[in-house]
């Protein structure tokens, strides 16, 4: 069973609640196999499913993957495009998630994608709602900076109508307002392939997150990384700012 958060007296394993990944390296991968971009991208999503499948027989609560940035939208068409459909072929086929008991969450600003895929997200979000294990947040078309102006706006128009008081404002007004304000925020950041950056990727919610870099391809990064990065965290001493 896995222990959540803090040490325990007889210095159980811990393992972070909610974990973040930065799917990186797809590129790179195909280019070292000579390979078009799309079959890196191809193979990243069929990493992605392995992950999922290993955090959620491990015990974590929340994972959230960089699956398409704000800023992705610059690359060529057929990439993009490419991107969209391994999403749509996920989404379609719902034994990715539902036989894996894991449920599924869509983060970013989804109207900007096309109208198919914002249906297969609500279908998918709909037919996981019930499901016990795993939660998976799949940002899409997600900035960090985007997000906490979004949640910005909202409190705004809050203020304007009267609801709140800009002397009162706390940081747990924006916390509220982001996409993961009902989840743990994420505890552990995963960046494989050689990048030691965090791209806009939850920007907020990672305020006191550990960082995890690896030299390892999204494609490659295995169920074994995975677990070494886990005894890398699990020995990680995590004092918030305290001694
Ligand atoms: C970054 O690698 C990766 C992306 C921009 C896309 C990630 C998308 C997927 C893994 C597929 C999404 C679908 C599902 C179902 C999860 P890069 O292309 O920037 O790699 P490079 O730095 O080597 O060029």
């Amino acid at each position: 069973m896995a222990i959540f958060g803090k040490k325990t007296a007889n210095d159980e394993r811990i393992l972070p609640e909610h974990i973040g990944i930065i799917m990186d390296g797809n590129g790179r991968w195909a280019k070292k196999r000579m390979l078009p971009r799309t079959a890196g991208h191809a193979a990243g999503s069929e990493n992605f499913k392995t992950i999922a499948r290993h955090c959620n027989k491990l015990g974590i609560k929340y994972l959230t993957v960089y699956a398409f940035s704000t800023e992705n939208w610059r690359r060529p068409k057929e990439e993009v495009d490419a991107i969209m459909d391994l999403l749509r072929k996920y989404l379609k086929d719902s034994t990715n998630f539902k036989s894996e008991n894991i449920k599924l969450r869509f983060i970013g600003e989804l109207d900007a994608l096309p109208e198919d895929i914002k249906e297969l997200m609500k279908q998918a979000e709909f037919d996981s709602k019930d499901a016990t294990g795993l939660v998976v947040n799949m940002a899409v078309n997600y900035g960090g900076r985007a997000e906490i102006l979004h949640a910005v706006k909202e409190i705004a128009n809050e203020v304007k109508n009267g609801e709140k008081n800009p002397e009162d404002l706390t940081e747990d007004d924006i916390s509220a307002k982001i996409y993961t304000s009902e989840q743990s925020e994420p505890d552990f950041i995963i960046r494989p392939s050689g990048e030691y950056r965090l791209s806009n990727f939850l920007v907020w919610q990672s305020a006191y997150a550990e960082f995890w870099y690896s030299d390892v391809l999204w494609p490659d990064f295995s169920t074994k990384d995975l677990d070494k990065a886990l005894e890398d965290f699990n020995k990680r001493n995590r004092r918030f700012g305290g001694v």
